[in-house]
Parts: C-alpha cells; sequence; structure tokens
C-alpha cells in the first residue's frame, strides 16, 4: 500500500470520525510492515488540512481570556483538545510531503500521527462526560501556519514544529496540572500524564531527525536551528522552558544551556 497517499487522504479528511479511522488504518498496516515508502504519489503544498466546521477558528487577538470558573477550565480541555486534534495533522503532512527518508522516519510520524488521535480521543471523550464536546468552542487558528511554512524542507520542518511548537507543550504542562489539580476536573491532571509522556516521544523523535538532518548535510546544528527559528519566527524562542523534559527529549547539553541563558 502507498502511505503517501493514505497520508494525505487523512491529512485532508474533514471528517473527525473518518480521520480517525484512516489514521488507525495506517497505523495498522504500518505495524503489519504493509506499506512501500518508495512508492510514488505526488507532493502538493496543502494551505488547509482537513478540518471540521466547528471550531471555528478565531483570530489570536479576538480570544476571551479564560476565567477561573468551571467554563474556563472546559474551555482550557477543549483549547487542548484542539491542539491535538490539529498535531494529527502536523505528524500526517511530515509522513506524507517529505521523501527520500529512511522507512523509519515515515514509521515515526506514523506512530506520532496515531497517538496523537488517541489524545485527541481522550480529551473530546472527557469532554462528552461533561456535556460538551469538540467543536463547543471557539479555537485558536494559527497552528497549521508553522507547519504551511515549512513545508519547502523537512530539516525546517523538524527544527520549528517538533522542536519548537511541540516542545512549548512540554514547557507548559506542568503548570496546567497544577491548575487542574485543585480543580472540579482533577482527571485531567491523570489525561494530562499520559500525554505528557508521549510528546516527551514526539519532540525526540523531531530531535532525532533534526540532528540527523544536520550531520547528513554537515550543518552546525546549534547555528542552523537559531538561523531558522530568525527566519521563522523573527526572535529569539522565549523561556521560561521545561528543561527536564527537554532533556528527556534529547535536547543536548548544548542546546539547553543555551536555552537557559535565553530565560534569564
Ligand atoms: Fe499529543
Amino acid at each position: 500500500m502507498n502511505p503517501f497517499k493514505l497520508s494525505h487522504q487523512a491529512l485532508m479528511c474533514a471528517n473527525v470520525a473518518d480521520k480517525i479511522i484512516l489514521v488507525e488504518q495506517l497505523h495498522n498496516l504500518k505495524n503489519q510492515q504493509a506499506l512501500d515508502y518508495q512508492s510514488p504519489y505526488p507532493i502538493e503544498s496543502v494551505e488547509r488540512p482537513g478540518i471540521p466546521d466547528k471550531p471555528i477558528l478565531a483570530r489570536f487577538d479576538s480570544m476571551p481570556t479564560r476565567k477561573k470558573s468551571d467554563i474556563g477550565f472546559i474551555q482550557t480541555i477543549h483549547a487542548i483538545c484542539h491542539i491535538e486534534f490539529n498535531a494529527i495533522n502536523l505528524a500526517l503532512d511530515a509522513a506524507y510531503r517529505f521523501r527520500a527518508m529512511p522507512n523509519q522516519f515515515y514509521q515515526d510520524w506514523i506512530q506520532v500521527a496515531f497517538e496523537e488521535s488517541q489524545h485527541f480521543q481522550l480529551l473530546n471523550n472527557y469532554l462528552i462526560t461533561l456535556n460538551y464536546q469538540y467543536g463547543d468552542f471557539d479555537a485558536h487558528n494559527g497552528l497549521w501556519t508553522m507547519t504551511f511554512e515549512t513545508d519547502y524542507d523537512v530539516l525546517a520542518r523538524m527544527a520549528l514544529v517538533p522542536r519548537v511548537l511541540e516542545a512549548r507543550g512540554l514547557d507548559a504542562t506542568p503548570k496546567i496540572q497544577k491548575r487542574f489539580e485543585t480543580s472540579k476536573f482533577k482527571p485531567m491532571v491523570e489525561l494530562l500524564d499520559i500525554i505528557f509522556k508521549d510528546e516527551i516521544n514526539h519532540v525526540k523523535i523531531g530531535n532525532y531527525w533534526f540532528h540527523s538532518l544536520c550531520k547528513q548535510r554537515a550543518l552546525e546544528p546549534m547555528s542552523t536551528f537559531n538561523q531558522l527559528v530568525i527566519k521563522h519566527i523573527g526572535i529569539e524562542l522565549r523561556g521560561p522552558f521545561n528543561l527536564e523534559a527537554r532533556k528527556l527529549a534529547d535536547f543536548s547539553d548544548e542546546e539547553l544551556d543555551y536555552l537557559q541563558a535565553q530565560a534569564r
């Protein structure tokens, strides 16, 4: 079977339930070693991946500030659920778009897409127990932008999506867990634990491929990364950083020292 065709199909699928099924099928085929990573398939730019009509995507600056009320917590759960939904698309795009990589690259990103779909379902199922569901609140539209902007090169993608965007999730999670700890929504602490453990591994995968590509192209990783951050974000990364989690995700000591200096 053609993994690129199947990844593209899942990526463009706008129906939540169908997308989850397509990702599950892709994951099963990967595990059965039934995917041929040499298959040809056209590479198209994807300005808008498959997303449902709801949530309505709002501009970042028009999002209401979340209050410490029940509804504020539920909106936070919804916002994380939205991030996980988008993360399915981020991983599918990595599996679909970049060719001539080792088989392991595709297997890694198909595995990530599957785990993100599990995270999405954990959170959406929890929302359902609270009489809400994915789509009930507006959501940010900024998550796809960096993916789209780095579609020109797998090195830029690995640098900026897992190592910046997903690593930010590692920085934020313990603080979010702390807020849920003393709330009515304590089950979130455990759900976020499960997600956090997987996310460390996703960032680790991004780090592995970033460093492997730097090595292949004889590029110095630190300066290559910094140049890409300046090119795409415009400013250096802002802390605070969860250095412990980042270390587990295989950020090097040199990189951690650098981040620590930034955070001061
Ligand atoms: Fe996730």
